[in-house]
């Protein structure tokens, strides 16, 4: 029986999920509403769903079985209250949003209504995930070290208001699968840089060094761009283990994002697609590097999940996603405070 969806947010990240749906059985995206009606115009006519400019009035209209929820940072709130409303499981990508008390009152919404969720860590799904998780059952995890390393993106992005900044946008991802693989994070500790590029929202720029930033880019970026430009972070997680997190987003030359878990047996560097395992094997270092399985699969988890009723094969539901969120926020709050921050909360 098809799975009626409808999606809330027509943007980048919504048409992506629904290519990938295309090829999910009985997944049929009905409906698509995005404030931009254009957006939600052109998906519509590629997918066969009637597009709306509000997503109150496509909840109203259509006979849905689900929806995905894929709008900016700072937009949360509404679309999931209503369709929680509704009594619709949901798909809402990362990040939650940008407040704890946002999340904690649709959590608590959630739980009310029995609501099935799934939120888009989709590198939880790679095969090599997997193997990850399986080798490090037992092992002694001495340290992690991790790092998103790469250039800004534009738009809402480069304003701390509407993404929450690089730590809790773009690098939560990293942040979660270091969850996944080794567990909760217990406190967090972080420094972070500002001022690579020029932005009247919270910088003057006679306080930059002369020279350290090209006038082009300050002028091009000038009132757009108040995110840090990166950011450091001391972890602890609650089994012992001490890790460290880089991230920037000013290093435009280069796209890098990695794992690399120490333990007194192998080593484990996992970037998004391959991981390499390196151990010593009578005296010699060896290294296997796997290649994962990119195929994407958190689609058909979630709708499968919806067909069934079970959602126990989500990797990452609701409350889950909100753990992920408290490492950004208290590494937020631990850089602008100077302060250890819990990540427990
Ligand atoms: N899981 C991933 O790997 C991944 C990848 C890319 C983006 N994302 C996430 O997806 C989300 C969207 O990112 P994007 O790149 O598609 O952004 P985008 O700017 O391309 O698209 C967002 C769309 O949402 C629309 N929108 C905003 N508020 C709305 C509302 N209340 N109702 C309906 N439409 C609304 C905007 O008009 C816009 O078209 C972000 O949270 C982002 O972090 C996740």
């Amino acid at each position: 029986m098809a799975v009626r969806i409808g999606f809330i947010g027509a943007g980048g990240n919504a048409n992506w999920h629904m290519d990938m749906l295309r090829d999910v059985a009985d997944a049929q995206v009905v409906a698509v509403t995005d404030l931009a009606f254009d957006k939600a115009k052109a998906a519509g006519e590629k997918h066969g769903a009637k597009p709306y400019s509000s997503h109150k009035v496509m909840l109203e209209e259509e006979k849905l079985d689900c929806c995905y929820i894929s709008v900016p940072p700072y937009q949360h709130g509404e679309p999931e209250i209503d369709v929680i409303h509704k009594g619709l499981p949901f798909f809402v990508e990362k990040p939650l949003a940008t407040s704890w008390d946002l999340v904690a009152d649709i959590a608590e919404r959630i739980e009310k209504r029995g609501i099935g969720t799934c939120v888009g860590y989709q590198i939880r799904y790679l095969d090599i995930m997997d193997r990850a998780k399986k080798m490090l059952e037992g092992a002694f995890v001495n340290m992690v070290q991790g790092h998103y390393v790469c250039g800004a993106i534009g738009g809402w992005y480069t304003r701390l208001a509407l993404s929450g900044g690089q730590i809790t946008e773009q690098a939560t991802h990293m942040l979660d699968l270091m969850r996944f693989l080794l567990g909760d994070v217990e406190w967090v500790c972080a420094s972070k840089r500002q001022g690579v590029v020029v932005t009247a929202d919270t910088l003057d720029a006679s306080a930059l060094g002369k020279g350290s930033v090209s006038s082009q880019t300050a002028g091009l970026q000038l009132h757009d761009y108040n995110i840090w430009d990166a950011t450091t972070l001391l972890m602890q997680f609650e089994s012992g283990t001490p890790g460290t997190f880089v991230c920037s987003c000013q290093v435009n030359y280069m796209f890098e994002v990695l794992l690399d878990i120490f333990t007194t047996d192998f080593r484990l560097k996992i970037d998004y697609e391959k991981m390499a395992i390196i151990r010593k094997v009578g005296g010699e270092t060896t290294t296997e590097v796997i290649q994962a399985d990119t195929s994407p699969k958190i689609d058909a988890t979630f709708i499968n999940a919806v067909k069934t009723g079970d959602f126990s094969k989500v990797r990452s539901n609701y409350a889950d996603a909100m753990k992920s969120l408290a490492v950004s926020l208290a590494a937020v709050e631990s850089a602008e405070t100077g302060e250890i921050v819990l990540a427990t909360d």
